[in-house]
């Protein structure tokens, strides 16, 4: 009797569970229709995000970069990326058309433990050591013209409300979470990046720095990563109108005719320009929200703001699985009569982990099995069990991927390239990078199918997705170049 009532139990447990984990599936759904509503509602946030600052949820931040590189560049220059725990610096001697790329060089520096709790003055003056360091060991091949001075793009990839090509302030900080969920060094890189406060031109801090440690180097232009990686696009193929980041974080940009800003009341001198969308605070009622998504906002850096990417991004997509575990072992005991206690901790299963889990091809699901053991500590986990925990990651990524696929479909509507005209043979290409794109392929395949499915055959032989590895250092390079001090004094 009592085998009988612990059976009837655990298969209590399993229903329970399951009822859990179909609730929450039900939650995430993302038919077709539901994406298209949510493409139009991406290009109505869009169009009001041009027409008046602070007409939508949608940024639309002007760039100031109103010509793409041509491939005329010619030079040394130099690019600084600041993203996480660690920032690269790089540069490039740029040979025009017939030399292109002649010759680049980059590093990789992380920022050390005790800077992450000092000032924004500090952690500029380190990475001004860093990049002095870097321009110490610039060696043949590498050839500045006499008399000028060195030149930098500077990627920095939050919000910024830029005043011109080099100059802008930090507007909130995004993909972060508060200092006292700390706890691993992931969350380091946040750290840090709070050090800049909101308000503080990152250009001036830089320069300012640079000058203390005497590098002479001028910032020659200010971009966001979007911006970046369209330019670098852009330099290697005149295709290129969007770029796509998919990291720890979400973003685009894309080419907009100057006519189509409205808010925009400089000098037009130009037709275009780039603007950054900073895509990760599109709202809409067509998104499906969960319950979990609800309190991952609630507890994130940033409540209520950036909900797309809280969906979509890697910051985010392991966190929202263990949310989701957590939940079967509190309600459902899944794990066993307690609930492991490392599931608690916000973050501890990253998205790179779970995309692991989530390709694991063994058939008894091994590296599942390790991954619940060494970053959750559950053991002997049964087949079955494993199973449940491969479907619920690939309904949290199909759920982003058809929404970042969404996205695309809102800004291809914009432009104008989601139709074919008659007798046009015009490739529209969009330049995409970012970790999660780049190595969660489940992830991107979903993303190209479902765009290929809001696009019908015959345009979408017209748009190609194309991985820019790592466009966005080259490419701030390139802005650079074509934004340095010296061009009018050549062009004259
Ligand atoms: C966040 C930032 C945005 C950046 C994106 C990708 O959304 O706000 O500026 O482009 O992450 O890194």
């Amino acid at each position: 009797a009592l085998i009988v009532r612990h059976r009837m139990r655990s298969s209590g447990r399993w229903a329970r569970a399951m009822a859990i984990l179909r609730e929450f599936e039900d939650k995430c759904g993302t038919p077709i229709g539901k994406l298209r509503q949510v493409a139009d509602a991406m290009t109505v946030e869009m169009h009001a995000g041009l027409a008046s600052e602070g007409g939508s949820k949608l940024k639309m931040l002007i760039s100031y970069v109103d010509n793409l590189p041509t491939g005329d560049e010619r030079g040394l220059f130099y690019a600084l990326d600041l993203g996480g725990t660690n920032f690269r610096v790089l540069r490039v001697q740029l040979g025009g058309k017939e030399g292109r790329v002649a010759k680049q060089e980059f590093t990789e520096v992380s920022i050390p433990p005790n800077l992450m709790v000092g000032t924004s003055d500090e952690l500029f003056d380190y990475i001004a050591t860093e990049l002095a360091k870097f321009v110490a060991t610039e060696g043949e091949g590498f050839h500045l013209s006499p008399g000028r001075q060195r030149e930098l793009g500077f990627t920095f990839s939050f919000p910024v409300k830029q005043s011109s090509i080099n100059s802008g302030t930090l507007m909130t900080w995004t993909k972060g979470f508060s200092i006292a969920d700390a706890v691993s060094p992931f969350y380091a890189a946040f750290v840090i990046l709070l050090m800049i406060s909101i308000g503080q031109d990152v250009v001036m801090e830089l320069t300012k720095a640079m000058e203390r440690k005497g590098l002479d180097m001028r910032v020659a232009a200010l971009v966001n990563d979007t911006i970046g990686t369209l330019a670098g696009g852009r330099y290697f193929n005149n295709d290129v109108v969007a770029a796509v980041i998919l990291g720890t974080g979400t973003n685009a940009a894309y080419v907009e005719r100057a006519q189509a800003i409205p808010k925009w009341h400089g000098l037009v001198q130009s037709e275009e320009m780039v603007i950054n969308m900073e895509w990760g605070n599109f709202r809409s009622s067509h998104l499906p929200i969960t319950e979990y998504d609800q309190a991952l906002d609630a507890d994130s850096l940033n409540p209520g703001d950036h909900i797309f990417e809280k969906i979509i991004s890697g910051m985010y997509l392991g966190d929202i699985v263990r949310r989701v575990l957590c939940r079967m072992a509190e309600e459902a005991a899944f794990f066993g009569d307690t609930v492991p206690a490392k599931l608690k901790i916000p973050f501890i299963l990253r998205t790179p982990e779970m995309s692991a889990m989530h390709h694991d091809s063994s058939p008894d699901l091994k590296v599942v099995g390790n991954k619940l053991k060494d970053i959750l500590g559950i053991t002997n986990t049964s087949l079955k069990t494993r199973k449940v925990v491969v479907e619920l990651c690939n309904i949290v990524a199909m759920r982003g991927a058809r929404l970042g696929a969404a996205g695309i479909m809102g800004i291809l509507k914009k432009i104008g390239r989601d139709t074919v005209k008659e007798g046009d043979k015009q490739k529209t290409v969009i330049a995409m990078d970012g970790g999660l794109f780049e190595h969660y392929s489940e992830f991107s395949k979903a993303l190209e199918s479902t765009l290929q499915e809001l696009l019908g055959e015959e345009v979408s032989s017209r748009i190609v997705i194309e991985h820019a590895n790592d466009g966005s250092g080259i490419g701030a390079a390139l802005l650079a170049a074509s934004h340095s001090q010296y061009n009018d004094i050549e062009e004259s």
